[in-house]
């Protein structure tokens, strides 16, 4: 029970991989905090609006006077969530917007809107969320492997901030995850995708006191995608 009782906050918590994080630490007896634009969400939270999140980080913080984790799930690629479809040369501007705002800015503003408690309270963790795009690059998820690269300066960035105030930051960037059927068909050294439960228990333990001499690294968990270049990619 090592999560009991600690206040962890979660964006993208209605579905996939933060969905998972979401119910597994209610079940190890931590606040579960979720933020996401859907409905089912603690907070209603649209990650690229600053306000929506200070009002949502200040009412958590009145309630519960910490804020332990920050996990930074909400993401996805633009063209695939905005049902364009289209290569980078033909997608909207507001498509690679999305990507932009929701990928990168979206945890630059969590960032933003949590790091002086965890300083004020000398403890704290920060997990973003990557992806292989964002190590290897990706010609069919340009604004998305861009931001996702992003993630790493403000992983470093954080890490170093926080470092003299005991606050971590980290980053995992996975390969192709079951929490849509189509990506049991992206190809990886291992020949499979993760299920999400892998994924989460590598967060997990960098979320954990285990994990305590870790701060500003970026691990991949991508079942040896990253090894297989481009035409790995393209295949
Ligand atoms: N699934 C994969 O194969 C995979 C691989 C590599 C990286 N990732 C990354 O992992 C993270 C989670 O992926 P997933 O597949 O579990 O995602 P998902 O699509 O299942 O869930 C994303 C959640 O984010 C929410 N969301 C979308 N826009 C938002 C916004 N503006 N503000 C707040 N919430 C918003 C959605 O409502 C949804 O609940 C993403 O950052 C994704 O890029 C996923």
């Amino acid at each position: 029970m090592e999560f009991k009782d600690k206040v962890i906050i979660i964006s993208g918590s209605s579905s996939g991989i933060g969905k998972k994080l979401y119910d597994d630490f209610k079940v190890e007896g931590a606040r579960s905090i979720g933020f996401d634009i859907n409905e089912d969400a603690d907070y209603l939270v649209d990650v690229r609006d600053y306000k929506m999140i200070k009002d949502a980080i200040e009412d958590v913080i009145k309630k519960y006077q910490r804020i332990d984790v920050v996990i930074n799930c909400a993401g996805g690629n633009s063209s695939r969530v905005l049902n364009e479809n289209k290569p980078f040369n033909e997608l909207s501007i507001e498509a690679i917007n999305w990507g932009v705002d929701v990928n990168l800015r979206g945890p630059i503003y969590m960032a933003r809107a949590t790091i002086n408690q965890m300083i004020k309270q000398e403890s704290g963790v920060i997990v973003n969320i990557g992806s292989v795009s964002g190590v290897t690059g990706s010609s069919t998820a340009v604004d998305y492997s861009a931001s996702k690269s992003g993630l790493e300066g403000l992983t470093k960035s954080l890490a170093l901030l926080g470092a003299p105030h005991k606050v971590r930051c980290v980053m995992i960037s996975p390969g192709p995850v079951l929490t849509r059927p189509d990506m049991a068909n992206m190809p990886t050294a291992l020949n499979r995708a993760a299920d999400t439960s892998e994924i989460c228990d590598l967060i997990k333990y960098l979320c954990s006191d285990k994990a305590s001499f870790i701060t500003g690294s970026n691990y991949i968990i991508d079942g040896g995608r990253s090894l297989g270049g481009r035409k790995h990619e393209q295949k």
